[in-house]
């Protein structure tokens, strides 16, 4: 009780500095460690955790396991829909409002430099510290921003390659390989590839990995937009073609990554581009009908493997949180690497410490993780700018109007680099 309120009278003098000092609505406002940062430190109780879909089904048995031993300080799950733009544009909301029952929230990787900008993401640093030594670096930096690390990294994602090996011995290697092989799929009157077209995240992702793949790149080092290259239009026009040409079937444009998942599993796609938590759920799902008949491989590329996208979610305390020390512990209870383990066990998602990735029980019940370790260390990550949401529309629509025949390439490559341009890239 104490403690509380002596906390409120320091959150009294620090919200008036904070009033004193506020800079507005402008992203990159705020300052990284006063105002509702310094709120309920020290404070323990019920506190609620906020995450996409859970597909994998490896949340509500953790929850579990910390409730039974937290009777006091209870995780309640708040479960958002799958579409990671819905994610975003939920805590957008809750942030706006300064709600204070999202205390932890789940960012995909994409989102931190936005939230840490907007000052909503609790700075773990000081008593809120945690330890990422034993990380993948790759990961560590998506959740770190000018300097200063906004969330603890939970899972890292990169793209696969999900095939039919008993219709497709060898996997291809290459783009146009694996094109050329789209007879196989016609012959067998099933779909040949899909990804995420659909106009969401998962678009921004498949395209960003297109483009890099045919040796392009979305943004430079500076930030500004470099879409205006022979690389970036074959990358782009690769995924157009096609679409065209039905490689990618006419329903392929509106899968999201549990539509194109739901596609292979029936036995209608003879490859998907997915995440790895496709792998558990495609031998194990009561209805997957190719259990015994699927293979995984990376991307193809351009002359040897493709360039995959760096996905991946991290796990932030809300600046709004009113019971931040229970948050901390959760933070740790939910990366640790018990934890981590389930997660590649029963999600087969990919763990963030390094060492789980050259553990030999692990490997030998995921035999991928090396081949996945290798494609997260070289994966490509999206833009890092606190404007990406106007900088990932201005991907999805553009790519999109290019996938469906509605504008040119060129016209929409052109359209984009314009608008990333005026979006910034602070
Ligand atoms: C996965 C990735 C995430 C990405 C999203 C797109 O959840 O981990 O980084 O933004 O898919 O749908």
């Amino acid at each position: 009780m104490k403690a509380r309120l002596n906390i409120a009278a320091a959150a009294l003098i620090v919200g008036a500095i904070a009033l004193s000092g506020c800079a507005g609505g402008t992203p990159a406002a705020s300052s990284a460690g006063g105002g509702d940062a310094a709120n309920g430190l020290n404070d323990r109780g019920p506190i609620t955790y906020v995450q996409g879909k859970d597909n994998s089904n490896v949340v509500r048995p953790l929850l579990d396991k910390w409730n039974a031993l937290h009777p006091d300080q209870i995780v309640t799950f708040k479960e958002q829909s799958d579409n990671a733009d819905q994610q975003h544009d939920d805590l957008v909301q809750r942030f706006q409002a300064k709600a204070t029952d999202y205390d932890v929230v789940d960012v995909d990787v994409v989102w931190t430099a936005e939230f840490a900008a907007k000052g909503w993401l609790q700075p773990l640093k000081d008593t809120m510290a945690v330890d990422t030594s034993k990380m993948l670096p790759a990961t560590v930096k998506t959740a770190t921003y000018k300097g200063t690390l906004y969330a603890a990294p939970q899972t890292s994602d990169g793209g696969i390659l999900y095939y039919r090996k008993d219709l497709v011995p060898t996997p291809p290697k290459t783009w146009d390989e694996m094109m050329g092989m789209c007879s196989i799929a016609k012959a067998n009157n099933i779909g040949c590839y899909a990804g995420q077209f659909a106009k969401y995240e998962g678009l921004t992702v498949n395209v960003a990995e297109a483009i890099n793949t045919a040796g392009g790149t979305i943004v430079g080092e500076d930030g500004k937009p470099t879409l205006d290259t022979a690389d970036a239009k074959t990358g782009l026009n690769n995924l157009a073609a096609a679409y065209k040409d039905g490689n990618i079937p006419t329903e392929g444009i509106t899968y999201q990554e549990e539509q194109g998942r739901q596609a292979f599993e029936d036995g209608k796609l003879l490859f998907l581009r997915n995440w790895p938590y496709v792998y558990n759920l495609a031998k194990a799902d009561g209805a997957s009908t190719v259990k015994d008949t699927f293979g995984i491989a990376p991307l193809p590329g351009k002359d040897g493997p493709g360039a995959s996208s760096l996905g991946g979610h991290n796990l932030a305390v809300s600046v709004y949180s009113k019971n931040k020390a229970t948050a901390k512990d959760f933070l740790a209870f939910m990366t640790s690497e018990e934890t981590e383990k389930f997660y590649a066990t029963q999600g087969s998602l990919a763990p963030v410490l390094t060492s789980l990735y050259d553990d030999p029980a692990l490997v030998a019940q995921l035999p991928y993780l090396p081949v996945l370790k290798t494609s997260i260390e070289n994966a490509v990550a999206r833009p890092v700018t606190p404007f990406y949401p106007a900088v990932t529309k201005a991907i999805q629509d553009n790519a999109y109007s290019a996938i469906k025949g509605e504008k040119s390439v060129d016209a929409a490559l052109a359209d984009m680099q314009n608008a990333i341009a005026s979006a910034g890239s602070q």
